[in-house]
């Protein structure tokens, strides 16, 4: 019997920075986990960086970095693709075709663009408005199935869909409606410093976040610093016990126990037994990531290797999705 084709996914994180715990939560750890069961495509998405002002070299630098940083969380390039989005230029030529099949005005509704247009107001520039289109097209350009993202992303997953609906709609089946993949507890790692925002790496405050390349003392102090509440009981409650709770979804993803395991063990104990114990479990399973981190970024030569293979894979997948379009949309196609 022929084996059923697996499931492909598509995936991607911008090197703006050493990732958080929420990334490797929210994201990394899970792709790494679906190898087992599709074929994945994961990309450094650095064309979407450039939508907030970045020092080149800087850029430059963190690309490399981050792709060291996947293959160190386990991405296994031989059996799946990793590459860099710029190393494939039909990102950019899809882009173009789905903005011309998008609207202003939903481009207009995206919080992301709003929230980011407030944060940067001297750089209110085209690419962040659309920043949505270049990543549905990194999704479609691949017809991929499912999208492994935390949920500030799953609004951008949506417009992907409606793109592709649309674009279906008009020009007949071209394009796989993708779904997004969400874990369940681990989508929304909030800040160890303030629970109701998300963790990020770009929080001036250094005490929310914890990096994926941070060290055990580092580690051991932040979560001993992390916010709580006053009344000492480690219960499960994200409205009444933010804080708590989530150093409870860390726990949970790194021992496998589950809240109601969690409450039991830290019943009649204070947070700092509990703090402790978040900290450990953390680092614990970052600190394998962080010494292969280190040992694969002194290979700048096979990490380069990796991405040049990756590239050139994507894009035989690629190319032929932009192909098809282009003959979709009446572009003129000469003859090879
Ligand atoms: P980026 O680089 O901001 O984040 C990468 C992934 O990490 C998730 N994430 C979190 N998850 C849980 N808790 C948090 N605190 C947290 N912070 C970040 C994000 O949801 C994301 O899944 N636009 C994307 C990159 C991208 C992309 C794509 C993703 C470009 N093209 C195509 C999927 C498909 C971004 O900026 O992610």
């Amino acid at each position: 019997m022929a084996e059923e084709k697996r499931k492909r996914i598509l995936s991607g994180i911008q090197p703006t920075g050493a990732p958080t715990l929420g990334n490797y939560i929210g994201a990394v750890r899970n792709w790494a986990l679906l190898q087992n069961d599709y074929d994945c495509l994961y990309m450094v998405a650095d064309l979407h960086a450039l939508t907030v002002r970045q020092a080149p070299a800087e850029l430059r630098r963190r690309t490399r970095e981050m792709a060291a940083l996947l293959l160190a969380a386990g991405i296994d390039p031989t059996h799946h693709v990793m590459f860099v989005q710029s190393h494939v230029p039909a990102h950019c030529e899809l882009s173009w075709v789905l903005a011309c099949n998008t609207q202003f005005g939903e481009l207009s509704r995206m919080t992301q663009f709003k929230d980011k247009s407030a944060k940067h107001p001297d750089n209110v520039n085209g690419g962040l408005f659309t920043y949505p289109v270049l990543m549905a097209a990194d999704i479609l350009v691949y017809n991929a199935d499912l999208v492994p993202v935390g949920q500030d992303q799953t609004q951008h997953l949506e417009i992907a869909r409606d793109i592709a609906t649309r674009f279906n709609g008009i020009y007949g089946d071209t394009f796989v409606l993708p779904e997004g993949y969400i874990s369940a507890s681990g989508a929304k790692i909030m800040s160890l410093a303030e629970p109701a925002k998300k963790m990020s790496k770009s929080d001036t405050n250094a005490n929310g976040f914890v990096l994926m390349t941070d060290d055990k003392d580092t580690i051991l102090r932040k979560f001993k610093r992390a916010v709580t509440d006053s009344d000492e009981v480690v219960r499960f409650d994200r409205e009444a016990k933010p804080g708590v709770s989530n150093l409870m979804v860390i726990y949970s993803t790194f021992t496998g126990k589950t809240m109601a395991d969690i409450e039991a063990e830290f019943a009649g104990k204070g947070y700092g037994d509990f703090k402790l114990a978040v900290a450990e479990a953390t680092a614990d399973a970052l600190a394998p990531v962080k010494d292969e981190y280190a040992r694969i970024l002194a290979d700048k030569s096979y990490v380069d290797g990796v991405l040049k293979e990756g590239a050139a894979r994507a894009a035989r997948l690629a190319d032929r999705t932009v192909a098809k379009v282009y003959r979709k949309v009446g572009l003129l196609q000469l003859e090879r």
